[in-house]
């Protein structure tokens, strides 16, 4: 929901992918990286060509931006009528055809990040530029929502007689793929997984070109998307005998300490004779060891046609998946037809119970756990839509952090990686669809992501939507059947899970009436309690709460600065952090909920308008940087002691003036010191804070927080003197050389006595040497317009962050960041030394041009 006025009327009336492809040295591989050290080898041997590679083709695109409506600037495409009139001629995807003025790129790729921020308030609601984060994309900006890919790539003559797909995790948002002049395919949204097959169209023992249109003029949701290719993209190459795509699955079922497994694939032939296939599995847990075998008898499947396999098998001593030890196994199969192994791959999986109850919430390997989840869109400081792998679990071990055990996926398929991390990291997912609807593209769409992450132990939920208004009411009838034939899909493809949608408003009918758990999106004092009353039998939890807004390091709302204070900002239709888990915190029958959101996001921009343009919801900024908030939740969702004190303490030239001194803690009481001098002590209310009034005076103030009448935690702030040097800090300091690992910097200003300045805003110039490439900066203000590309960025409240991409060459990068520009005072520069590490880079396409 984008803007308050139509809220307010409103209001009045998730190593790979969960099911990972590997060849049979991949195998080997990633069991080695499960196992320890151990090293088990699962691969079979295989003379001769190994059966699936599946190379990733993320490196050496060439790219331009076309045009939404010029067709003599869009590579004539569309100019006349014939475009599609006959196969084989679309030139800009043969040889010959000259792309030496296209940039050269690597995907992920986003390039809405790199577009300037425009002002532009015409059209209402969630059609306005606002939405979108103020980027220049949709019909109105014809010139930079239009961009093309062009990538040049050899086939082996080797491969003649494999299927070859090429596979996208996701683009943003239509795309049309051409290979060697001839049409292969479309997509038309922004974030379900797609893919071609490219066999008939290749030309083996040569070049081969494949072109990408790819056209962000139209949105999904009214959020920031970003635009282009921002998802990886795999070349897929396969035996003619092979597993379907995301058929292969395991149902776990707990009993006692051992667990039977269902297994369950579908073999397909897509060669021109019958053949006679057999199955094999292997169970390898985290260790590396063969825990369970299956194998089947061979069945003979025709040609061009597919054959089910099923099989059970059985682990005696079953190592439970939860969020404190997300457990995982591999299953490995394995093709066998005519003496060779045609086909491999492995399935990550864990062994769990989900359950959700009507009286007593939801369950957890038959444990009760409250859901302490968070929703979150995809987007990250400097890099937008386009995040590598490792900033994703970067992302969510930030959350973690606060002890958030549970993400949504809100609005749509999340990225892979996003999955995998939370499998590997344990936290929980409520996965959601983009679009609520039982026509072909909704189907589609959530048909792709229940196939491709029903193995994951961490989905909890499939959600069929969010907040669809007229069918929850004008046109609940429809709504209702909608809802239910989507509903019926997801029992279909995995009865193993419940089916929700987040619903603002009328819980009864409409999308509500098929569901299996209730979600309820706000109205948390209004709404879930009598809902609860009346219909005893049907589970019910937060799917969205909260919406509390406050910017990170301000402690006024002043709507001149589009600031928002962060003692107790919040929506009028949101609530704080205390008001939403007060209620889903101590309901037995409550399951837990969602907050919105754990980042910010741009797009969106609440409660202000331009200049913002990012969204304030977030517990943590759109660097990751927490706002005080995010120690709200670490005080009541994690068990350790914790205590957090705020405001900061340089308040120059408002000596005297009272200001409110707040403190987070789960301790029983807490002391408050004024430059040495107590304050008094107070016991922390249960789910609440503390709040002193103080009069300002430069100095320091001290919380002194005890348990059982012992001190146990103190934190001070500390009135600091001015930014005297730069601190950069890294997440890691050794990364992989392999093209795709990041370094996350944290950019600190400290004064000279080393403290940190909470208010610094100074500007720094970063420059990058070695094996390594600056690929974003961001500083988390929600009101910043500076290029998140360029290799410069103001602090905002003392912190930037820069985000440092390995090449494929081992060494030393330096990271330097010095004062930028001749403004303001001196400051003593700082260098960051990141060892790049060689590393094995993943199987890719092979580059011809150098990128
Ligand atoms: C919800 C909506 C979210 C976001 C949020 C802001 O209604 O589902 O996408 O707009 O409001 O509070």
């Amino acid at each position: 929901m984008s803007d308050i006025t139509r809220r307010d009327l409103l209001v009045s009336g998730l190593a790979v992918s969960a099911s990972s492809l590997l060849t049979p040295s991949a195998l080997a591989r990633s069991a080695a990286s499960v196992s320890a050290g151990t090293g088990a080898d699962v691969a079979t041997a295989v003379p001769g060509i190994e059966p699936r590679e599946q190379l990733l083709f993320d490196f050496g695109w060439k790219f331009i931006f076309g045009h939404g409506t010029d067709p003599a600037k869009d590579l004539g495409f569309g100019f006349g009528q014939s475009d599609f009139t006959k196969t084989g001629e679309f030139k800009f995807s043969k040889s010959g055809f000259d792309d030496s003025q296209w940039r050269t790129l690597s995907l992920p790729h986003d390039w809405a990040v790199e577009l300037p921020f425009i002002r532009d308030d015409a059209g209402s609601g969630d059609n306005q530029l606002r939405s979108h984060g103020y980027k220049p994309l949709g019909r109105r900006y014809p010139e930079t929502s239009v961009g093309w890919y062009r990538r040049e790539f050899e086939i082996p003559a080797s491969d003649l007689g494999r299927r070859i797909w090429v596979e996208f995790d996701g683009a943003f948002r239509d795309v049309l793929v051409f290979v060697n002049g001839c049409f292969v395919g479309r997509n038309n949204n922004g974030y379900a997984p797609f893919r071609f097959d490219l066999t008939d169209f290749l030309n083996y023992g040569g070049k081969n070109y494949i072109v990408l249109r790819v056209d962000a003029s139209f949105g999904d949701g009214w959020f920031y998307e970003g635009a282009g290719v921002y998802r990886h993209v795999w070349l897929t190459k396969m035996d003619a005998v092979h597993l379907g795509k995301w058929d292969s699955m395991v149902r776990t079922k707990v009993s006692g300490s051992s667990a039977t497994l269902a297994l369950s694939t579908i073999v397909v032939n897509e060669g021109a004779k019958d053949v006679s296939a057999r199955v094999s599995w292997k169970i390898i847990d985290q260790q590396g060891a063969t825990v369970a075998t299956a194998q089947l008898p061979a069945q003979t499947i025709g040609a061009d046609g597919s054959a089910p396999f099923a099989a059970s098998a059985r682990i005696a001593n079953a190592a439970l998946w939860s969020v404190e030890t997300p457990n995982l196994y591999s299953a490995v199969l394995t093709v066998e037809s005519e003496g060779k192994t045609r086909d491999a791959e492995s399935v990550t999986f864990g062994i769990r119970t989900a359950v959700f109850d009507s009286d007593k919430g939801f369950f957890l390997n038959g444990k009760p756990l409250k859901i302490q989840g968070t929703c979150n869109h995809q987007d990250h400081a400097g890099v937008g839509a386009a995040v590598p792998d490792r900033l994703q679990s970067f992302r969510l071990a930030v959350l973690r952090e606060m002890g958030c055990n549970a993400v949504r996926t809100s609005h749509n398929a999340p990225t892979p990686e996003w999955v995998e991390a939370c499998d590997r990291m344990g936290v929980m997912m409520m996965c959601e669809t983009r679009q609520l609807s039982s026509n072909p593209e909704g189907m589609q769409q959530l048909e792709a992501m229940i196939k491709r992450y029903r193995n994951s132990p961490s989905i909890i939920i499939w959600s069929i939507g969010n907040e669809e208004w007229l069918l929850q009411d004008a046109m609940a009838e429809q709504g209702a059947k909608i809802a239910g034939s989507m509903v019926r899909r997801c029992h279909e493809l995995d009865p193993t899970r419940v089916a929700s949608s987040a619903i603002n408003g009328d819980n009864e009918k409409g999308v509500s009436e098929p569901l299996d758990i209730i979600g309820f999106n706000y109205n948390t004092q209004k709404n879930p309690e009598p809902f609860h009353k009346k219909y005893p039998k049907r589970p019910v939890y937060g799917s969205e709460t909260s919406s509390a807004i406050c910017t990170r390091g301000e402690y006024a709302t002043d709507p001149l600065r589009n600031t928002v204070n962060c003692y107790d900002g919040v929506v009028p239709w949101g609530e704080t952090p205390e008001a939403w888990w007060s209620f889903y915190g101590t309901k037995e029958w409550e399951a837990g909920g969602f907050a919105w959101t754990g980042f910010d996001y741009r797009g969106e921009p609440t409660p202000y308008g331009w200049p913002s343009i990012n969204s304030q919801f977030g517990i943590v900024d759109m660097c990751g940087f927490p706002k005080d908030y995010f120690f709200y939740y670490k005080a009541w969702w994690r068990n350790e002691p914790s205590l957090h004190l705020f405001p900061h303490w340089n308040w120059h030239g408002r000596e005297g003036d009272e200001i409110p001194v707040w403190v987070y803690s789960n301790l029983d009481e807490v002391e408050l010191f004024v430059n040495g001098k107590s304050l008094g002590s107070q016991k922390v209310p249960h789910l609440g804070h503390l709040e002193w009034k103080v009069k300002y005076e430069s100095g320091a103030i001290e919380a002194r927080g005890s348990k059982d009448g012992k001190v146990v935690l103190t934190e001070k702030r500390e009135t600091t003197g001015p930014t005297t040097s730069i601190r950069l800090t890294a997440d890691r300091t050794e990364i992989d050389a392999n093209g795709e690992d990041v370094t996350i910097v944290k950019v600190e200003a400290l004064d000279k006595e080393g403290r940190p300045v909470p208010t610094a805003n100074n500007k720094i110039a970063f420059s990058v040497s070695g094996p390594g490439k600056l690929i974003g900066v961001g500083n988390g203000d929600p009101n910043c317009h500076e290029s998140d590309k360029e290799p410069r960025r103001s602090l905002f409240n003392g912190l930037a962050q820069v985000i440092v991409q390995s090449t494929k060459r081992p060494g030393e990068i330096h990271i330097e960041a010095q004062k930028d520009g001749w403004e303001g005072p001196d400051l003593t520069s700082a260098t960051l030394r990141i060892s790049a590490k060689p590393a094995q880079p993943r199987p890719s396409v092979p580059e011809l041009r150098s990128s």
